[in-house]
């Protein structure tokens, strides 16, 4: 089988996928039936065990893998006065403004803007109309929503706009129930919610989206002796960035996709030591945008919480004798942006020589695809499906499969490229003879013949 001659990838691959992960059911508008939701998106089948399988290495990796990162779970209705103590109330604002003409509103500096919003050359870049656009004020992106049956100001809560806080305000939960010792950290997956002003570029920033945050607390002052391999907050907060760009390229994403980049001072939030963004290639006119960030935060949080809950937030060592508060390494990537980066990463379009249709491949790690393997019987007769039926089912016991006998052979292969599944199996003539069986490799076309029964080892090695 001739190899595939890959073509670079569209310019337009975000329109490319959205239509590829409706058709295929990765991911649809949200109430589509009712006209959608706003920058809001819904997983269907292939999509949400895409972002499963993405979300479990983070878990695996930070979590299972290792004896000093604890795992929490952190409700999303939290205490108001959680988001006073970490800034979120006076601080969580985007400068909006909005055109009197037609009601839309757009970020101040959104660079469709031509003029000055708020004098007569401020012109509206949705209906053009000069002089329409408001002076911008500050818009603040917390959901708001009331806790219990009355509905008055006391009664506000809000939906959280990033996982980390149920981390500070747990610290002494975690460490005090699992003998934790500093320098360990906490991870938690979830949901967060922003009211973004312009969100968009499907489910790049949307406004409910999901965070794998972990924040791990270190020794503002350790002893020389320490023993850890890394002792200083520079120290854990070099090791961390190059442990979670390792992740990403681990995923698969392209070295020459992936770079790091440190926030100016202006960029720099007020109580931030230091900070890299993990920025990805997304291409087209987004081009280069942060996936996750990596922040030394000081004993801000923790600082914080103690002041507005009266309550200490203070680690003892007991073998020094000392109190503290630890200085907190964060690192917080978005699970819906990976997922976008991953496809954006494994799209191609391909000519197969000898082939009229080119193809369209999605080139997803082994480990991530959906559908690890797809088996078919060459054709619905001679006992194949029967056969085939079988091997799906002994290999479902270990892998998500997908059976198919509809249509010509090459359309069943092109169905599972489109989709990422890895191998492809077929039961043919010579499998009713023998137990044999060949299988397929997504990216190099390859195909050998092995034993049925070996089928569920030959895949396991791959992925
Ligand atoms: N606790 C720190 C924090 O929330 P952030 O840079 O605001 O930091 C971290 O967010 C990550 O969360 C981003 O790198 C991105 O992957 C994801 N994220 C943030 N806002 C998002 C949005 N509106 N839609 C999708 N993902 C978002």
């Amino acid at each position: 089988m001739a190899s595939p001659s890959t073509t670079s990838p569209p310019p337009d691959v975000l329109e490319k996928l959205v239509s590829l992960c409706k058709r295929r059911g990765f991911i649809f508008q949200s109430s589509e039936i009712y006209g959608g939701t706003g920058s809001v998106w819904d997983y269907g089948p292939l999509g949400v065990e895409l972002k499963k399988n993405i979300k479990d290495r983070w878990w695996n990796a930070l979590v299972r893998a290792r004896d000093d990162i604890e795992g929490l779970d952190a409700a999303i209705l939290m205490h108001p006065r959680v988001w006073e103590a970490s800034g979120h109330v006076a601080g969580f604002t985007d400068p909006l403004v909005d055109c009197r003409n037609c009601k839309k509103r757009f970020r101040a500096d959104d660079p469709k803007i031509k003029g000055t919003p708020g004098t007569p050359d401020g012109q509206c870049p949705a209906c053009g109309m000069k002089g329409t656009l408001s002076q911008p004020r500050l818009f603040n992106l917390m959901f708001k929503t009331f806790m219990g049956p009355v509905e008055d100001s006391a009664a506000v809560v809000y939906l959280r706009p990033e996982t980390a806080q149920g981390i500070y305000v747990n610290f002494l939960n975690v460490q005090q129930s699992t003998r934790q010792r500093v320098p360990f950290g906490i991870a938690q997956i979830g949901k967060a919610f922003r009211n973004e002003i312009t969100p968009g570029n499907f489910i790049f920033r949307t406004r409910e989206f999901e965070q794998m945050e972990m924040q791990f607390f270190v020794d503002p002052a350790p002893p020389d002796q320490q023993k850890t391999p890394y002792r200083t907050d520079m120290e854990w907060f070099e090791y961390w960035k190059e442990q979670r760009m390792q992740w990403h390229r681990d995923l698969g994403l392209s070295e020459s996709r992936l770079m790091f980049h440190q926030h100016t001072p202006e960029e720099l939030a007020h109580y931030a030591r230091a900070a890299f963004d993990i920025q990805f290639d997304f291409g087209g006119t987004l081009g280069f945008q942060e996936i996750e960030g990596v922040h030394h935060r000081g004993d801000f949080d923790l600082g914080r919480h103690q002041e507005f809950s009266g309550k200490k937030l203070e680690y003892f060592d007991q073998p020094a004798n000392r109190r503290y508060v630890p200085l907190v390494i964060e690192t917080s990537v978005g699970a819906d942006r990976t997922t976008l980066a991953v496809l954006v990463n494994g799209y191609r379009e391909e000519q197969v020589e000898g082939e009229q249709e080119g193809r369209t491949v999605l080139g997803l790690h082994p480990g991530l695809a959906p559908i690890k393997v797809g088996v078919f019987p060459l054709v619905k007769k001679d006992g194949m499906p029967e056969f085939a039926e079988k091997l799906a089912a002994d290999l479902r016991a270990k892998f998500p499969v997908f059976y198919d006998e509809s249509g010509a052979i090459g359309r069943r292969y092109r169905r599972q490229d489109e989709v990422g599944t890895p191998f492809c199996v077929t039961v043919d003539g010579e499998t009713i003879k023998d137990s044999t069986v060949t299988v397929r490799d997504r990216d190099t076309l390859k195909q050998e013949r092995i034993a049925a029964d070996r089928v569920g080892e030959w895949v396991a090695r791959r992925i």
